[in-house]
């Protein structure tokens, strides 16, 4: 059987972290948790810790401050590689990626039984079935926009590229190399789209419902969208060579080998 650990970061999400890792435990029992906190302020890691002492499928990951959401899936998915997990699934931890629509990504990864399954599954709110709950229109239209124009500047041909509700095998992440990403901020996940789309791996995308949080507060600023935007645009001219180099047209077989 496959082992799963679902990685879930938090900064300042204590009145979130019980809820999220308990509805991740009932919805895939078999898979574990861990929650990787940057030592938040408001304790988030000590209440995670508790959950850990009663349950031996949920771990916590402790690191020493606030390095953005890019840092800290870094570190979490060393931690999976070491420890030898065959899919990592990446969830935040306010409740807006519905642990219920779990089973749903981790149908669509490869496996033994499904050798036809995807290295990556990228959960997707702009996919016929997907959408956003309680989102104000500035939220829909950075995202909408962001997504837009990494699609259009990297040239990838998914509709959400900047999500973070999102699964890989093992092996996945090993080939697209997660560890060379630089990003601190959200920008993290537009990497790793393009990265997994640059190396050739099978992306597949499966509706989910984002549900905005109810508690707490979002961390995304003007400092990670000025980085999405920078970055972006660099990958996107750093590509361009590449991108418009002619495709050598397609090898006729030997006439041997046609009979
Ligand atoms: N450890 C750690 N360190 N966790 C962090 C940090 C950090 O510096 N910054 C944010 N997080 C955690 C939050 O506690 C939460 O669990 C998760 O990362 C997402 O943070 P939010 O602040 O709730 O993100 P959002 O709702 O604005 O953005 C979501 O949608 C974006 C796309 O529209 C996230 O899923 C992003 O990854 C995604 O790009
Ligand atoms: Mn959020």
């Amino acid at each position: 059987m496959l082992r799963t650990l679902v990685i879930i970061p938090t900064y300042d999400e204590r009145e979130n972290v019980g809820s999220i890792v308990g509805r991740v435990r009932a919805s895939v029992p078999d898979a574990d948790v861990l929650v990787v906190d940057d030592n938040s302020p408001d304790g988030t890691g000590e209440l995670a810790d508790a959950l850990a002492a009663t349950d031996a499928s949920v771990h916590v990951l402790h690191r020493t401050g606030k390095e953005g959401l890019g840092a800290a899936y870094r570190a979490g998915m060393q931690w999976a590689l070491d420890a030898g997990y065959d899919v990592i699934v990446e969830m935040d931890a306010d409740g807006s990626h519905q642990p219920e629509q779990l089973p749903r990504l981790l149908g669509a990864v490869r496996s033994p039984d499904s050798p036809a399954g995807a290295d990556v599954v990228l959960g997707s709110r702009w996919v016929d079935g997907g959408g956003v709950v309680n989102w104000p229109a500035r939220r829909r239209l950075i995202s909408r926009g962001g997504s837009a124009y990494s699609r259009v500047a990297l040239g990838l041909p998914v509709r959400d590229v900047t999500g973070g509700y999102r699964a890989f095998t093992a092996d996945a992440l090993e080939r697209l190399h997660y560890e060379r990403t630089e990003s601190q901020g959200y920008c993290f996940q537009i990497d790793m789209t393009r990265r997994a789309h640059d190396v050739g791996l099978r992306i597949v995308e499966v509706p989910i419902t984002f549900v905005e949080r109810e508690r707490g507060a979002s961390k995304m600023g003007g400092g990670i969208v000025v980085e999405a935007m920078l970055r972006v645009t660099l990958w996107g001219l750093a590509g361009l060579p590449r991108r418009f180099r002619r495709h050598p047209s397609p090898v006729e077989p030997e006439p041997a080998a046609r009979a």
